[in-house]
């Protein structure tokens, strides 16, 4: 887009649209799932804690009161990403009582997990939260996603929520060898290998997107666009606020509070992935297989949204390495 702002106002009726944000219980996820019901998107906040899920809905409803018209509905959705099978099942539930799914948005995120700890499948947590959950939610709904591009004129959209933090997984791509490896590892200490281990869940983020995109189009489905994003740096949401580290909730707290004073609020945050789901221009320019990063004012406030460019950072290319070992790890899920 040009240099624009993209304000609230700008986000178009979704009225008949379906959507579904992951981890839409706090942060930026739950600013998603606000800002496409306040436009009439019906919204499945697609989360593992159905209290804090309840507690994200009253919110969203809160805030959209008195109006009755003109606001989506929003629906909690089961859904727990560090156990692939049960993720293949919550898509399963989907694809069996839906007819339509219009925005899917992969918002999910854990940060700076312990490795004394790995996924019910045995996967680095971060890893297997931020990639192969999503890797397995989104590729079992892809039959709906394509159906729905035949009956909404072909304008389906998929937001994978990666972060500029992809930097962190190093010079080398994606270190496949260390996955599956756990330690006994639990200290501040370890803070600069969770680090390395949240940016490569986020260059997976960036590959699998990518690699997504292409797939459709070698398939001639034009009708979803598949893009990814950083939201900003963000302050006051849950991320990294697990004590898997020992690091103390006060430092914690601290922290982000110190950090939201200088960073995007949740709403701000949430901006890019809504231009890139909702936006018009997204079709208009035909906008697929892209990274984009929010653009701030000198206030340090959200303005606009615009592409950044990674095929430099990315020139490993371990696009179709990671689907392969993304598909393997589901296959043996499943039969497990
Ligand atoms: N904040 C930033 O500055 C920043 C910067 C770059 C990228 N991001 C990305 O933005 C996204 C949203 O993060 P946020 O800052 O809004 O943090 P957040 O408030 O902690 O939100 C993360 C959401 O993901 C959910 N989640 C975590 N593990 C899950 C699982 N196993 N199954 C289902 N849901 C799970 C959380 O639910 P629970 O409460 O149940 O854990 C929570 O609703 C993440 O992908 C993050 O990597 C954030």
């Amino acid at each position: 887009m040009t240099a624009r702002a993209f304000k609230l106002n700008d986000i178009p009726d979704l009225s008949g649209k379906v959507a579904i944000v992951t981890g839409a219980s706090s942060g930026i996820g739950l600013e998603t799932a606000y800002l496409l019901a306040r436009r009439n998107c019906t919204v499945y906040i697609a989360a593992r804690n159905p209290e804090k899920a309840d507690r994200a809905i009253a919110d969203i409803q809160r805030r959209l009161f008195p109006a009755t018209q003109g606001v989506g509905e929003i629906i909690y959705h089961h859904l727990d990403l560090l156990d692939l099978k049960g993720v293949y099942e919550s898509a399963h539930r989907f694809l069996r009582d839906h007819d339509r799914l219009d925005i899917l948005v992969a918002n999910a995120g854990t940060a700076f997990e312990s490795i004394d700890q790995l996924s019910v499948d045995g996967y680095d947590r971060s890893f297997a939260t931020n990639h192969l959950g999503h890797f397995a939610f989104i590729t079992t709904l892809l039959p709906l996603l394509e159906r729905t591009s035949g009956i909404n004129g072909g304008d389906v959209r998929v937001v994978v929520t990666s972060s500029m933090a992809y930097q962190f997984a190093g010079n080398n791509g994606i270190d496949f060898d260390s996955i599956r490896v756990k330690s006994e590892g639990k200290s501040i200490l370890d803070m600069k290998a969770a680090g390395r281990r949240y940016g490569r869940s986020k260059m997976a983020n960036i590959l699998f997107t990518q690699e997504l995109s292409k797939r459709l189009e070698a398939r001639g489905i034009s009708g979803i666009r598949v893009n990814t994003c950083h939201p900003g740096s963000v302050g006051d949401t849950g991320l990294g606020a697990n004590d898997a580290l020992g690091i103390p909730q006060w430092f914690n707290g601290m922290v982000h509070k110190a950090v939201g004073t200088v960073s995007f609020t949740p709403l701000e945050g949430a901006m890019t992935q809504i231009y890139l789901s909702t936006s018009k221009t997204v079709v208009e320019k035909d906008i697929r297989g892209k990274f984009y990063v929010p653009v701030m004012t000198w206030s340090m406030r959200y303005h606009y949204s615009t592409e950044y460019d990674i095929s430099r950072a990315l020139k490993r290319g371990d696009h179709e390495k990671l689907w392969n070992y993304s598909e393997t790890a589901l296959r043996e899920a499943l039969q497990r």
